[in-house]
């Protein structure tokens, strides 16, 4: 019999190949979708805050962003001055930092929040992109699943921290909102959470120490439901009937030419890089679509949206459930208080 903890809880893949294909697929679809940029849509004096913005997917955002104007602070676990040097060369934009965060490390998360209050900075765009797919069950210095952290908690409990601290301008937390101005934040998600099963609540984190990446895949999946989820609770949290305190956002940027399968079996791996060169898209243009939903005017009045690609799309369904995004929220609050 299967006893690992969270054996039950599933998402919509059971393997990496049907999930890259699936991808692939989804590019060629027909589907109605928002306008292209123009140069209208600048970010002109915004500040700008990418997690994993040296790599892949997040090196996009930054650049783009950094294009149309946004000063940019990349979040990352390690110092990447060449992440840095890249965005300003790319962009002809010096206004470009990096800043270390560990999204394993309540403390690492703490300082990062304490640093950026005590420098004065007010983010109007936080973009949580940060995510990892281990093939192998690994587990953070504080006993939690590492995807379940990097992928959901350190995203709850960084954004909840930044509103809290007013380092996100708001009036439900901070009382310091900005005047006729949103902030915003953006979770990067993946389409693959359409179709995973039911968050089992009183499992959320227990390290699953599963051994193949085929399962990897699909906690991937289940542990972006689970990010949806919160990305729906948040928003109706920092919103007052029609009043929008701040933006709240989810996106799937389709599937990205990145290094996400750094950590794959070697013939695994090498058979993906393949695919990945062949189909997927590169990291600039995939970053397209997240500089839409921050710079478009017609997007500054929208929250609790979520876009595949550019295409506007509901969720799955259970990801509105407000039950369920209640317990989510009670339940990672308990979690971080018995690990903090
Ligand atoms: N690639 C796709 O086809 C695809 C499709 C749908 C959604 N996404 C989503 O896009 C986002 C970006 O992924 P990507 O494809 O660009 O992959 P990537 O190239 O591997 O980038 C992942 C980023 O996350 C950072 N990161 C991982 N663990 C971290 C930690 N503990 N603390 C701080 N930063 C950490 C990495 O930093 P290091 O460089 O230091 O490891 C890297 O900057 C993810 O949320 C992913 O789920 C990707």
């Amino acid at each position: 019999m299967d006893n690992t903890p969270n054996a039950d809880s599933r998402g919509r893949f059971n393997n990496a190949t049907s999930a890259v294909f699936t991808g692939v697929l989804e590019l060629f679809k027909k589907k109605e979708t928002v306008r292209d940029l123009i140069d209208e849509d600048r970010l002109d004096g915004k500040i700008v805050l990418v997690t994993g913005g040296n790599s892949g997917l997040g090196l996009g955002i930054a650049t783009q962003f950094a294009k149309r104007g946004a000063q940019i602070i990349i979040g990352c676990r390690n110092e990447y001055p060449e992440a840095v040097d890249q965005i300003k060369s790319l962009s002809l934009n010096d206004n470009v930092s990096l800043r270390k965060i560990d999204l394993t490390s309540f403390e690492s998360i703490d300082k990062f929040v304490k640093g950026l209050k005590k420098d004065g900075i007010r983010l109007d765009i936080s973009i949580h992109n940060a995510g990892v797919t281990p093939p192998k069950g690994r587990k953070t210095a504080n006993g939690l699943d590492e995807m379940f952290m990097v992928n959901y908690l350190s995203k709850f409990y960084l954004a909840n921290r930044l509103l809290n601290e007013g380092v996100i301008p708001n009036n439900t937390y901070a009382e310091n909102r900005k005047e006729n101005a949103n902030s915003h934040i953006i979770f990067i998600s993946s389409d693959s959470h359409q179709g995973a099963s039911d968050i089992i609540i009183d499992q959320l984190g227990i390290f699953e120490p599963y051994v193949s990446a085929n399962r990897g895949v699909s906690l991937y999946s289940y542990n972006k439901l689970i990010l949806n989820t919160y990305s729906i609770e948040l928003s109706k949290r920092l919103r007052d009937e029609d009043q929008i305190d701040v933006q709240v956002n989810a996106i799937c940027p389709g599937p990205v030419n990145s290094n996400i399968i750094r950590d794959a079996p070697f013939i695994l791996r090498g058979f993906l890089k393949f695919i990945f060169l062949l189909f997927f898209k590169n990291p600039q243009k995939a970053a397209l679509p997240v500089v839409y939903m921050a710079a478009a005017d017609e997007m500054s009045q929208k929250t609790g949206e979520y876009f595949h690609m550019n295409r506007p799309k509901k969720m799955d369904t259970k990801c509105y459930d407000e039950t369920v995004g209640k317990q989510l929220w009670k339940k990672s609050l308990e979690i971080i208080s018995d690990k903090t």
